[in-house]
């Protein structure tokens, strides 16, 4: 049975952002204060965010930098505590991945009473977060991470060597401001990376065991409008950000009903202990989990021909082409990954509802035997 849901109000195209101001008038009278979280200071000097209180005045409007990335249990917590006597009704998160998943998270939170670190913890844990008491919009500045699209938040914990999840199906953004001018300035290795994650939720939501039959179709719209594009970030082309902001938000709303699998679920303690940056770290495993997975991917040839690959050695081929046009290693050990530690990733990397969402069987064996591959050098081949 297919089965697809998902409420966000999208915007995608040159000057979104200027929509802005509209959506919060549409909102009213249960908006009177408005909380801009944003990556930096920069970010809030966009007319849309002065055109917000001449268009309405009555709106009580403050703003929050928060510049951390993956950010933590502790971090989150700060953001909490600096805010909540604010207690705004809506959230304007503009940034990206980590920004937008700070900003969903702490409409989950306003209106509660938590006093410390444990009982955030404990929150987040027992997800019993109830109706939202904010709504929230997302306006991504990065082309990859699809988080205006879904419902959930990755905040790290670090100090319990765990990654967590905010995750309420009652609190995705009341709408999603995909304008790819903010994009446009990014440098070329985010550019990269962020590519490279989204790539990963458009291909990891195709053969999820939670897929459907919309996920797929959007899927492999991504996959194509990604691959297509990838060697236009390089050349800083307009139309490559474009399409990236495009093909970022198809996959994001793809693995929105789907989640990811295996790559994503491996490469969380990578970023954590060693700080790859995400979409280089699912991006590195791609091909290796694609190899476990083709035996039980329904419409593999489909895949494959968005991917404009015939196989998933020469996928890999062009992915270890495009890091190492952008200045990034492609095996652990230069990452500075510690051989002796890939036991302890190898268990770290079974991360619950990723791993026993991919199609095929995951075990710690076989996790350290796909670390294993991606940890020595290989030959590049750099893409056409
Ligand atoms: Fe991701």
């Amino acid at each position: 049975m297919n089965s697809y849901y998902n409420p966000v109000h999208t915007i995608e195209g040159a000057g979104s952002l200027n929509r802005l101001p509209e959506i919060l008038k549409e909102m009213k009278p249960e908006v009177r204060r408005v909380l801009i979280l944003a990556w930096s200071r920069e970010a809030l000097k966009h007319p849309a965010f002065s055109e917000l209180k001449e268009e309405n005045p009555e709106l009580e409007v403050r703003s929050l930098v928060f510049q951390a990335s993956n950010p933590s249990v502790e971090q989150l917590f700060e953001a909490y505590e600096e805010t909540k006597e604010f207690a705004p009704d809506a959230v304007a998160a503009i940034g990206g991945g980590s920004i937008m998943d700070v900003g969903k998270s702490l409409c989950c939170l306003y209106g509660k009473e938590i006093a410390n670190l444990e009982e955030l913890r404990e929150l987040i844990c027992s997800k019993a977060f109830g109706t939202p008491r904010a709504r929230w919009i997302g306006i991504p500045t990065t082309a990859g991470t699809g988080s205006e699209t879904t419902c959930w938040a990755t905040i790290w914990d670090p100090e319990k060597d765990a990654k967590r999840s905010v995750e309420n199906h009652e609190n995705y953004a009341c709408a999603a401001l995909v304008d790819p001018e903010l994009a446009a300035t990014m440098p070329v290795k985010l550019a990269v990376s962020s590519a490279l994650d989204a790539l990963s939720h458009a291909v990891e939501s195709y053969w999820a065991r939670g897929t459907n039959c919309v996920s797929r179709a959007l899927a492999l719209q991504a996959v194509r409008i990604i691959m297509e594009h990838m060697d236009g970030l390089f050349e800083g082309s307009a139309a490559a950000h474009e399409a990236m902001a495009r093909g970022s938000m198809l996959a994001g709303l793809a693995f929105s009903n789907t989640k990811t699998t295996a790559c994503h679920s491996i490469s969380y303690p990578l970023t954590m202990h060693y700080g790859i940056p995400h979409g280089t770290a699912v991006s590195l495993l791609l091909a290796p989990v694609f190899r476990l997975n083709a035996s039980c991917t329904e419409g593999l040839e489909e895949l494959l021909d968005a991917l404009g690959a015939t196989d998933p050695e020469e996928l890999e081929g062009r992915i270890y082409g495009w890091l190492a046009r952008s200045g990034q290693p492609a095996t652990l050990r230069e990452w500075g990954v510690r051989r002796e530690d890939l036991p302890h990733l190898a268990g770290l990397g079974l991360t619950k509802g990723r791993a026993d969402n991919n199609p095929a069987e995951l075990t710690a064996e076989k996790v350290q035997r796909i670390l294993e591959e991606i940890y020595e050098e290989r030959p590049v081949t750099l893409s056409a």
